[in-house]
């Protein structure tokens, strides 16, 4: 598996609503981060997080695609 594009050292915060499928772009290289755009991650190997909320409210979802926790931010970002 390639290593993913870091997007930005920091995440994205974002609205989301409960139960509605989101899909997290995990190669990094989407142009509508932080979900997939369809078509950057081909060829990557890697591929996008489907995941919904449980909730409607504001998320983080994570940046710098290093989370132990995707697509959540779980601040491995303030370590790189
Ligand atoms: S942005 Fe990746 S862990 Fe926080």
């Amino acid at each position: 598996m390639n290593e993913p594009n870091m997007p930005q050292k920091k995440p994205y915060v974002v609205e989301l609503k409960a139960d509605q499928p989101y899909l997290y772009c995990s190669c990094g290289k989407s142009g509508n981060q932080p979900f997939c755009d369809k078509s950057s991650h081909k060829d990557t190997g890697v591929l996008p997080r489907k995941f919904t909320v449980e909730t409607d409210g504001t998320y983080k979802l994570c940046g710098c695609k290093k989370t132990k926790n995707p697509p959540f931010c779980d601040q491995t970002h303030k370590s790189l």
